[in-house]
């Protein structure tokens, strides 16, 4: 059993992957994972479109190089668009009240993490993607025209295993304790 912490560490962006296949199992404890994530009002606004098919892969690979980068998506085995429902289920008034907070942008984050963290736990390497054109992505995958794709993720065993160190804010430049 790997601790959290290990996790955590071991999950990073993969830009390079290796070109054998992932077992739909595999693929599914991911999502199942992700299917566990809290939401607002258990809400849960999200769907998953899997595509692991060669043709709409590339074609979905495609619309995720329009500004230059992810080139990188071509070679991973599995990619996963994650849309946000149209109208999400919560609470009679909060929808109303407190639709600023955008929620389902929260919710969706979520299960996300809890995606790339269960990949990372089983060998797997991951990297979200937000640079698309939501109708054209929609379009491709056949998603209802009022949900919203908030990403696109690649999954597949990365190139190599080097992990890399993390680049991030130190806590006392992100952290206030009022005690
Ligand atoms: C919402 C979101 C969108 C992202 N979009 C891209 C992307 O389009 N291409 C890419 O290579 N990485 C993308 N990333 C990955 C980030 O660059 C990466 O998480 C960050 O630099 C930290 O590195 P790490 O994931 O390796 O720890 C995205 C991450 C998030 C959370």
């Amino acid at each position: 059993m790997q601790k959290l912490d290990e996790i955590i560490l071991k999950r990073q962006s993969c830009r390079s992957y290796d070109t054998k296949p992932v077992a739909k199992e595999d693929i599914i404890k991911c999502l199942d994972a992700a299917r566990l994530a809290p939401s607002a009002c258990n809400s849960q606004p999200w769907k998953f479109t899997v595509v692991t098919e060669p043709e709409t892969k590339a074609k979905l690979s495609a619309l995720l190089q329009i500004v230059g980068g992810n080139k990188f998506a071509d070679a991973a085995p599995v990619l996963i668009a994650v849309s946000e429902d149209e109208c999400p289920k919560l609470m009679p008034g909060v929808l109303e009240r407190w639709s600023c907070k955008h929620f389902a942008h929260c919710d969706i984050g979520i299960a996300i993490a809890h995606f790339t963290l269960k990949a990372a736990e089983s060998g797997l390497a991951t990297c979200i993607m937000g640079t698309f054109e939501d109708c054209d992505v929609k379009e491709l995958l056949d998603i209802p025209k009022g949900d919203t794709v908030r990403a696109v993720l690649a999954l597949g065993y990365p190139s190599d295993d080097k992990i890399r160190g993390k680049n991030r804010k130190e806590l006392d430049e992100i952290v206030r304790f009022i005690d």
